[in-house]
């Protein structure tokens, strides 16, 4: 730990990675617009780095971690006067706001720049934050809406006022579900009084199938304004200059701290934990109630002498099998050899065929939901029992608890992802 002490100049910048406490003395300070004045204190995490203003001559004591640092910016080097400067116009008169640039590009950032610029001129704001890998407001694989109420220099310091379930921390296979429940969430801040919304987004700009999903999300909402954060968007540049919407470009931090595919992911298991720790267990019963996304309860069930002969053909005790369309699943109490699986394709020829067992669940992803399916937010499935279809989720939403929708991340007892699931898993 190392203790530094800075008299800053009036327009004076300073680069502050974290972790990091830095305290306010004498002056006034700004970060991502956010000013401190005397006797302030900001916590930076460690896997953030900011510009720190100086909007008056200032005093102020930085506390750094083992891996945080500090340090004046080149003449240039720094973004952050283009970006508040953009932060002005861009709130000038409310309305919709949407954040486009590449991974690490410094979205997030200004995205709760602009938002405490707005709130700074008496706006009534809201973030939605439709990053479902990188998810700050919510947990990750959610799509999220929180009211900004004081100045935030995180997203992570807002909490959620709504959220929408996606299932999967890629925006890939669920751009189409991303476009429509940004647009809920946005419509639903802007029912509840906001008269600014900012929408963050994700990362992915790269290939035609980011073109087509970042545009069906840009005509879905209607902004009044995009900010186009960083290089790699020539494309969506081109398509927009033909339009009549007001585009700014704006550059990315020169040096930032960047963080690696592994400080993503405990960064999303800090975002599960956020949402998941604690709770209470509820007990759904999928044969009457609403689960969305389990194979084995969609299905048709089939006879019990057909149930039998799987039985026979696997050698591994069957608890329910169903049938959806081409794809039949199986829920055996534990798993069946290589061989017995294959003869069970082999029975079933032309079929998609899944063979379940109670403890792939352990640990699931769902969206606890009311009765008329709308999310309450996250849970985990603890058992479930196919026999008599009790599902056991532990959640902090228990309380209109009535239904589930399953999602495809599986987590560990410390939050973390045990990777991707494909195909079906209950
Ligand atoms: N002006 C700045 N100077 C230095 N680092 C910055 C600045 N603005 C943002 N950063 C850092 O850059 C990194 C990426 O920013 P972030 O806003 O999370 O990007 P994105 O949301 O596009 O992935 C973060 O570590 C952030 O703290
Ligand atoms: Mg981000």
């Amino acid at each position: 730990m190392r203790i530094v002490e800075r008299r800053l100049e009036k327009g004076s910048l300073l680069r502050i990675t974290g972790p990091a406490m830095l305290m306010v003395g004498t002056g006034k300070i700004s970060v991502l617009g956010a000013v401190y004045g005397p006797g302030s204190r900001l916590v930076l995490h460690k896997c953030r780095s900011y510009a720190v203003k100086a909007l008056e001559g200032s005093e102020i004591r930085v506390t750094l971690g083992d891996e945080g640092s500090l340090e004046e910016p080149r003449p240039g080097e720094e973004v952050i006067d283009q970006w508040l400067e953009v932060a002005e116009r861009v709130v000038s008169d409310g309305g919709r706001v949407i954040l486009i640039g590449g991974v690490e590009s410094g979205k997030t950032s200004l995205t709760a720049l602009i938002a405490n610029v707005a709130l700074s001129q008496g706006r009534k704001v809201a973030v939605v934050d439709g990053d479902v890998g990188q998810a700050d407001v919510g947990p990750p694989a959610f799509v999220s809406m929180g009211f900004v109420d004081k100045p935030v220099v995180w997203l992570r310091d807002l909490s959620a006022d709504a959220m929408r379930f996606i299932g999967t921390v890629a925006p890939g296979p669920a751009a189409g579900s991303i476009v429509v429940s940004v647009r809920e969430l946005v419509e639903e801040a802007e029912r509840r009084g906001a008269d600014t919304v900012v929408v963050d987004t994700d990362g992915w700009i790269s290939g035609m199938g980011a073109l087509v999903y970042k545009l069906a999300l840009i005509r879905s909402l209607q902004p009044a304004r995009v900010v186009l954060v960083g290089p790699g968007l020539e494309p969506l540049a081109n398509i927009l200059s033909r339009t009549n919407m007001e585009v700014y470009t704006v550059g990315s931090p020169a040096r930032r701290r960047e963080r690696s595919r592994e400080e993503r992911r405990i960064l999303r298991a800090e975002g599960y934990k956020r949402y998941l720790e604690g709770g209470e267990t509820v007990r759904i019963n999928a044969l009457d109630s609403p689960v969305l996304g389990s194979c084995v309860f969609s299905g048709t069930p089939l006879p019990s002498e057909e149930v039998e002969a799987i039985s026979a053909i696997l050698g591994v005790k069957v608890l329910r099998a169903s049938r959806l369309s081409g794809t039949l699943t199986v829920a055996a109490e534990s798993r069946p050899g290589r061989e017995a699986l294959s003869k069970l394709r082999d029975a079933y020829p032309g079929d998609h065929v899944y063979v379940v067992t109670p403890s792939d669940a352990k640990g699931l992803l769902v969206a606890v939901t009311d009765r008329s399916l709308r999310e309450l937010g996250p849970g985990l499935v603890v058992s479930i029992d196919y026999e008599s279809g009790v599902i056991l989720v532990r959640t902090r939403y228990s309380e209109s608890a009535e239904g589930i929708i399953v999602g495809r991340v599986k987590l560990d007892e410390n939050y973390v992802e045990m990777g991707r699931i494909t195909g079906c898993v209950i």
